[in-house]
């Protein structure tokens, strides 16, 4: 909203929450999030044609256009637990904009939802309204990864517009489009029918996810032959059919949308009783979650098995760099797991403060409160690797590729093992500096 803002000073862009926290956040120097560059956009628009506000019933009034981008998480419960989007947030939404309405509105989906929501939300708009309001729903997926999400909103390799083929529908796709035209080239707008777009950006995560599955499994087997994993990627890659991106062998994706929108699809696929579609897709998620296990296993197996008493140090905790998102980081299984083997454990991240650290690591099921003696959050990586027995790195930080590793390695137990699940370390110089390294898809006998 705030791109659509920058890049449209002629409209007025209101953001509305009902937390009171986040709008006040939204609205001061420190913005809840960090992100690239979003400071900036802010600075600029804010005041101007962007708005913060509480006051959610005025701003669905005052608008044209409402864009819905309300979470949806998986479900915790019933029908689909673990594994179908819980739409209760999406639904009291189109519930109050049914509500508050007069005249007509378009309504666009950019929460990231299943197919067919629209028509939910449509029946939900047109069996609530009171004041003889008309709707049009559009489903406009959002496609920005986190820490690129500026770069990926002002220059987009495409925009996804779904809309029904009734003359008022082509209308509310036009409208939209006017807006993104102002700065995205026209044959980047692609407009589709509704099911088409909603099913468009769980496919396109889905693909993306199954990427890096596909590396990671092939990951284990360069361990197991010697050949190295990037080596295997850039060859591959380099077909331009099969192209270069997201090839980059992991500790495994994290982040809030990969696996809730692989679980997505897979229940989506069995309750159109798609067995084999569902099954095939869930390995994805499948393959994910023995990564994130296989790597604390090479620790332990390398650690001569066992871990008990050991000081282990975690560099990085977000799920990829240039985020202090931690949704979903393998850091957290990994380092559930390894305090599970006793361990102990520093970590240090340059952009997770502490308290979210203990948090996720509580939420996993770690008693914090319990282990406060084998649990530290560091705020240098010296101190976190300082007396380690171990130093794993699981965020690919670009300040991990500067460190003083000299410093390190002195300063480590010996023999210093480093465990790179990112491949961002320089393996010959860690080797000749004294490390015992391994990185993630190298195999450890050459
Ligand atoms: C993703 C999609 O890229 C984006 O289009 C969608 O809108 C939201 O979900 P995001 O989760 O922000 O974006 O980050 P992304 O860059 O896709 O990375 C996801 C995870 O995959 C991270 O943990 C990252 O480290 C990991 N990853 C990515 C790899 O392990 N290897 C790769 O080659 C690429």
């Amino acid at each position: 909203m705030s791109m659509i803002a920058r890049q449209c000073p002629d409209l007025r862009v209101t953001v509305a929450d009902f937390n009171e926290d986040r709008i006040k956040a939204w609205n001061s120097d420190e913005l809840p999030i960090y992100e690239p560059g979003l400071d900036e956009i802010v600075e600029e628009a804010r005041g101007r044609n962007l708005v913060f506000t509480t006051d959610v019933r005025q701003a669905i009034e005052s608008s044209e256009m409402i864009f819905v981008s309300v979470g949806t998480p998986t479900k915790a419960h019933g029908i689909g637990a673990g594994r179908a989007a819980d739409l209760k947030y999406i639904e009291s939404a189109a519930r109050l904009i049914a509500e508050v309405s007069h005249g007509h509105k378009i309504v666009v989906e950019k929460s990231t939802i299943p197919v067919k929501t629209a028509s939910a939300i449509r029946t939900i708009l047109t069996s609530n309204t009171r004041n003889g309001a008309t709707f049009e729903v559009l489903s406009n997926p959002e496609f920005l990864a986190e820490g690129t999400a500026i770069e990926d909103l002002r220059d987009p390799d495409r925009i996804l517009i779904g809309g029904d083929p009734s003359s008022s529908g082509r209308d509310a796709v036009e409208a939209l489009v006017e807006i993104y035209g102002r700065w995205v080239p026209r044959d980047r707008l692609i407009t589709t029918n509704l099911w088409s777009s909603e099913l468009s950006k769980l496919v396109a995560n889905a693909f993306l996810a199954q990427r890096i599955s596909s590396i990671n499994s092939i990951s284990a087997l360069c361990e197991a032959t010697g050949a190295d994993v990037d080596e295997v990627a850039r060859a591959v890659g380099a077909d331009s059919r099969i192209g270069p991106k997201f090839l980059k062998a992991s500790v495994g994706f994290g982040g809030s949308c990969f696996k809730k929108d692989v679980l997505n699809l897979v229940y989506l696929c069995e309750s159109f009783g798609l067995r084999e579609v569902a099954d095939y897709w869930y390995q994805v998620v499948g393959i994910n979650e023995w990564q994130k296990r296989r790597f604390v296993e090479t620790m332990v197996r390398t650690l001569f098995n066992t871990l008990s008493g050991k000081r282990i140090a975690v560099l990085g905790f977000a799920f990829k760099k240039d985020t202090d998102d931690t949704r979903e980081s393998a850091a957290i299984q990994v380092c559930t797991d390894l305090l599970a083997e006793h361990a102990s454990v520093t970590i240090y991240d340059p952009r997770v403060d502490e308290a979210t650290i203990r948090q996720d690591l509580e939420e996993a099921g770690v008693d914090v409160g319990d282990l406060a003696e084998r649990l530290e959050v560091c705020s240098d990586p010296y101190s976190a690797a300082a007396g380690a027995h171990a130093l794993a790195v699981l965020t690919e930080w670009d300040e991990f590729r500067e460190l003083d590793l000299p410093r390190i390695q002195s300063d480590m137990l010996k023999p210093a093992f480093v465990f790179d699940g990112r491949s961002v370390l320089p393996y010959e110089e860690l080797k000749r500096l004294g490390f015992e390294p391994f990185t993630i898809g190298r195999s450890l006998r050459v």
